[in-house]
């Protein structure tokens, strides 16, 4: 028997890549405009690191994690997500002593064991970005346009930003406990997980799919009347500087994060179609994580988007990968070879071609370059070697012109460099 993948962890096939490479793209040069820098950070990090920042009551933590012992008896895990060792690689690297501002994005796998399905995976994908060291509301605005201006960019639009704030160490606290007494109230309603849940993390609860605990949190206490003077004041302020640029969202005071080291702001950017792997992005701010992990106290805010999710909003857009631009057919020895050359000529400098090398008839040759949907054949048969000419056919419309065997590679590469409408 054949050896296949494993769950939950996909291949991402040629046809599926140039959706890919678009949104890699779109991310390098819009994130780039905000003045983000790439960092490359491995996938496997000290299992520490994650236990640490995302928290030991999380799910990712408690039921996630791909975790092992290498040779050395060593903890390790595979990252569930890019946020900890983008911190862990800053504080190492001492990035902070070079700007007092740092602005970050990565992309690339992420592993959590969750239960796959349509839009949850194994192995899948985020695009992130972080910015560190500043605490002005404005920052939190700017991080979200930036969010926004990409989900306009790659021509998604049917999504929403919702947004909330989760407070600070200072005034969780008591809304935590505001929540376990009303939760305590309600023991018996919640499911198992719930009940579990409401000693160690109990703003999860607010978050559970369970009919039976979302009807039993109705009225719930909302963090956004528990913040205290500071939290509250930055939030009014975020929502003031995004009403300024005009960047559209909405408030969802039940909002909870599935990782612990948020402060203050947090989003998602929600989508109606995806079922319920409904959330596209997400993020917020992190003012304790930094110092959490044995770095200066220094702010940070940032999200990640799920590539698996974007691409599943885009299919059907019709994104696919460049076309060869010409298919020399040709027939016979001599001509084989001058075709050969021409080949590597124009793919030398960059002309994508193609030519076949199964000794095919023209006519099979010609198929093929109209499965390849070449913009142009060009056939170099005996013909054509004995007139001196060859025939250059434009796929699209099935115009066909001589073109002169001398010179021929300059006249082809200012043909083909130019646009395509362009005639002959
Ligand atoms: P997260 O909400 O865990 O946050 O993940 C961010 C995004 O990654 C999700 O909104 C979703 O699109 C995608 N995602 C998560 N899990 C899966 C999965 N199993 N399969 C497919 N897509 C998934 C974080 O990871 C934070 N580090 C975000 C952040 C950055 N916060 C601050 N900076």
């Amino acid at each position: 028997m054949s050896i296949t993948g494993i769950k939950g962890m996909n291949d991402i096939l040629p046809a599926d890549v140039a959706t890919w490479q678009f949104l890699e793209q779109t991310a390098r040069d819009i994130f780039g405009t905000y003045g983000c820098q790439e960092i490359r950070v491995p996938v496997v990090e000290k299992t520490e690191l994650f236990c640490r920042s995302i928290g030991e009551t999380t799910d990712i933590v408690e039921k996630e994690m791909y975790t092992f012992d290498d040779k050395s008896d060593h903890s390790l895990t595979l990252r569930p997500e890019g946020t900890a060792p983008v911190m862990r690689s800053f504080i190492q690297h001492k990035l902070f002593n070079q700007d007092q501002v740092t602005k970050l994005y990565y992309m690339g796998p992420m592993f959590r064991y969750e239960r796959p399905q349509k839009g949850r995976y194994r192995q899948f994908h985020q695009i992130g970005a972080e910015i560190i060291g500043i605490d002005d509301p404005r920052i939190d605005a700017q991080v979200l346009a930036m969010l926004s201006h990409y989900f306009e960019a790659v021509g998604i639009d049917d999504v929403s930003l919702q947004i909330n704030s989760l407070g600070c160490p200072e005034c969780r606290p008591g809304y935590r406990a505001t929540l376990i007494e009303f939760l305590q109230q309600r023991m018996e309603q919640l499911c198992p997980d719930c009940q579990r849940r409401c000693a160690s993390n109990p703003l999860r609860v607010l978050d559970c799919k369970a009919k039976a605990c979302q009807e039993a949190t109705v009225g719930a206490p909302s963090v956004l009347d528990h913040l205290c003077t500071d939290c509250e004041t930055h939030f009014a302020s975020v929502q003031k500087h995004l009403d300024l640029i005009g960047t559209p969202y909405s408030i969802n005071d039940r909002m909870v994060r599935g990782l612990d080291y948020y402060t203050k702001t947090t989003f998602e950017m929600i989508t109606n179609n995806l079922g319920s792997q409904n959330a596209v992005a997400a993020g917020g701010r992190y003012d304790g994580l930094i110092e959490d992990l044995g770095g200066p106290s220094l702010p940070g805010i940032g999200f990640a988007m799920g590539v698996e999710r974007l691409a599943l909003l885009l299919e059907g857009n019709g994104i696919t990968t460049a076309t060869p631009k010409l298919f020399i057919a040709a027939m016979g020895s001599e001509a084989e070879n001058m075709a050969f050359s021409l080949l590597n000529q124009l793919q030398h400098h960059g002309i994508h071609a193609e030519m076949d090398f199964s000794g095919k008839s023209l006519k099979a040759q010609l198929r093929r370059a109209n499965k390849l949907k070449c913009s142009y054949t060009l056939f170099l048969g005996e013909n054509e070697l004995a007139d001196g000419n060859a025939q250059l056919k434009c796929m699209s419309d099935g115009e066909q012109t001589a073109l002169p065997l001398e010179g021929i590679f300059v006249q082809l590469r200012q043909l083909l460099d130019a646009p395509l409408s362009t005639s002959l």
